[in-house]
């Protein structure tokens, strides 16, 4: 295992235990960020502090673009992009499914041009831990993971998510029901990342979403990736990023049902 992916992973398994012990503690929303059900925890910021301090110590001249703080983009082309805890919501209610996702990524920080070195997503409430590195597979605690090979659209399952904004929701809920009846049926974890390891562990034939920021997707899309997934990641004018992940069997024919759902409405 490469020195990035061994880092990767230490760091995202400490930020892991810190949110899942602090959830034992009551959890109070810190601040709102695009709306008032875009919500940040104190727990949020402790835990992408712990990890920009743990890297910063590993590898000083590193970049970094995380959720919670300021971004910097260092000295040696490397930068980590990281979302302390990817599932916010469900840890403010305590449901048991939110991660720390973490990855390291050269080539600057767009996600449409970048090139993803390694990634580790820790489902904190589980302990489940989801990593990759360029090249060498993707694995789950460790054990080689691959995506599904469905033999249709029409028997998929499919996850997505939804974005903070009330409008854009609204037309992300009619473009998932639109799709609906194209699929098997739909899931909705509440976290990007784990969303892209479902896909990668052929827990989910496939994924996308409108809307999402790189660090929700770095790490997971890499895992997803090395799992064998059809991953693509684009901007539309607006600069809004789409994902979609899925199993290579049904990659073309979900891409042209998401067109004809209308889950890009930028075109
Ligand atoms: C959110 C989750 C969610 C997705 C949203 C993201 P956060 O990230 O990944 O599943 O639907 O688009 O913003 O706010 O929990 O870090």
């Amino acid at each position: 295992m490469s020195e990035l992916l061994d880092l990767a992973i230490s760091v995202a398994r400490e930020g892991a235990e810190l949110a899942a012990r602090r959830r034992t503690e009551p959890v109070t929303i810190a601040a709102t960020k695009s709306s008032p059900v875009d919500v940040v925890t104190a727990v949020d910021r402790e835990v992408e502090a712990l990890i920009r301090a743990r890297i910063a110590e590993a590898r000083p001249g590193d970049g970094f673009l995380g959720e919670e703080s300021y971004a910097d983009s260092g000295s040696t082309g490397l930068t980590w992009v990281v979302d302390p805890i990817d599932g916010t919501v469900n840890f403010l209610y305590g449901l048991p499914l939110y991660a720390v996702s973490v990855a390291v990524v050269e080539g600057g920080t767009d996600p449409t041009s970048w090139t993803a070195l390694a990634g580790c997503v820790v489902n904190a409430a589980s302990g489940e831990v989801y990593a990759a590195e360029r090249g060498q597979g993707a694995t789950l605690d460790g054990t080689p993971i691959s995506v599904s090979d469905p033999a249709s659209l029409s028997t998929s399952l499919m996850v997505t998510g939804f974005g903070y904004d009330a409008a854009v929701r609204a037309e992300q809920g009619a473009a998932a029901a639109r799709l609906l009846p194209r699929i098997r049926d739909l899931r909705r974890s509440g976290t990007c990342a784990i969303d892209l390891c479902w896909v990668a562990a052929g827990h989910a034939d496939g994924y996308w979403e409108r809307g999402v920021h790189s660090w929700d997707f770095a790490a997971g899309a890499i895992i997803a990736q090395e799992a064998g997934a059809t991953v693509s990641i684009t901007a539309a004018p607006s600069g809004e990023l789409r994902v979609i992940a899925s199993a290579p069997a049904i990659a073309d024919d979900l891409a042209a049902a998401l067109d004809a759902a209308g889950a890009w409405p930028e075109g």
